[in-house]
C-alpha cells in the first residue's frame, strides 16, 4: 500500500484483482455486485485503519483482561446515491453498528454539475468519523457538493471512499477539501469527454443495478 498525505491507493493483489473482473465488460451484474461488496470489505479495512480504541474489562475463559475494544460513538457511513448502495451492504456486514445515511446526487449530464435530491444523516455529526462512499470519483464535483453537505451537517472527520479515482477527481477534492482523505482501489488515466473514467469500467450504477 502507497500512503500519500491526502491519498490512500490500496494496492493490495486480492483488491487489484477483483477489480480487474470488475472492469470487463463481459462481467455479469451478479458478479460485479458480489465483487464490489467483497472490494468493500477490504477497502473498510483500511479507511478504519485508525479508529480510536480503548479497553474494557472482560473474563475469557482463564482470567480476567482488559481488552481493545472501539471508543466514542459509531461511526456514520454515508451513501451518495445511488452507486454508494453497492458499497454499504459489505461494509456493514463488517461494520454492524455504524450508523448509515444518505446524499442523493445526480450529475447533469450536460454541464455535469451535481444536483442534490435527498439529504438523511444520523444526529450527531460532529462526533463521528463520517465515511462518504461513493464508487467513483470522476470530476469530484459531486462529492465536493457531498462533502459541503456533511460538513453543514456538523461533520468534522470525514472520510472519502470509493473504487476508481481521476486525478482530476483527487485534485477537486484535494482543493474543496483539503482535510479529507481520499482511500481508493485505483487512479486511473482520466476522463473522457463526457465525464466517464477512462479505462474505468463504465456507468457503475448501471453494472450493479443491471440499468442501461
Ligand atoms: N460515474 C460512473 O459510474 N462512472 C464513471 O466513469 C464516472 C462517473
Amino acid at each position: 500500500m502507497t500512503d500519500l498525505p491526502h491519498l490512500t491507493h490500496v494496492t493490495h493483489p486480492l483488491v487489484q484483482h477483483k477489480l480487474t473482473i470488475m472492469r470487463d465488460k463481459r462481467t455479469s451484474t451478479a458478479v460485479f455486485r458480489q465483487l464490489l461488496r467483497e472490494i468493500s470489505q477490504l477497502l473498510a479495512y483500511e479507511v478504519t485503519r485508525e479508529l480510536p480504541t480503548t479497553t474494557k474489562r472482560i473474563d475469557t475463559p482463564m482470567e480476567p483482561m482488559d481488552a481493545p475494544t472501539l471508543k466514542g460513538r459509531k461511526l456514520a457511513l454515508i451513501s451518495i446515491l445511488r452507486a454508494g448502495n453497492g458499497l454499504l451492504d459489505g461494509m456493514t456486514e463488517l461494520i454492524p453498528s455504524a450508523r448509515i445515511g444518505f446524499v442523493g446526487m445526480y450529475r447533469d449530464e450536460e454541464t455535469l454539475q451535481p444536483v442534490q435530491y435527498y439529504f438523511k444523516v444520523p444526529e450527531h455529526m460532529d462526533e463521528r468519523l463520517v465515511i462518504a462512499v461513493d464508487p467513483m470519483l470522476a470530476t469530484g464535483n459531486s462529492s465536493v457538493a457531498a462533502i459541503d453537505l456533511l460538513k453543514k451537517a456538523g461533520a468534522k472527520d470525514i472520510r472519502f471512499l470509493c473504487l476508481l479515482a481521476s486525478p482530476e477527481g483527487i485534485a477537486t477534492m484535494k482543493a474543496a477539501h483539503p482535510d479529507v482523505p481520499i482511500v481508493t482501489a485505483a487512479v486511473d488515466r482520466g476522463l473522457d469527454e463526457r465525464g466517464y473514467i477512462v479505462p474505468g469500467l463504465g456507468d457503475a450504477g448501471d453494472r450493479m443495478f443491471g440499468t442501461k
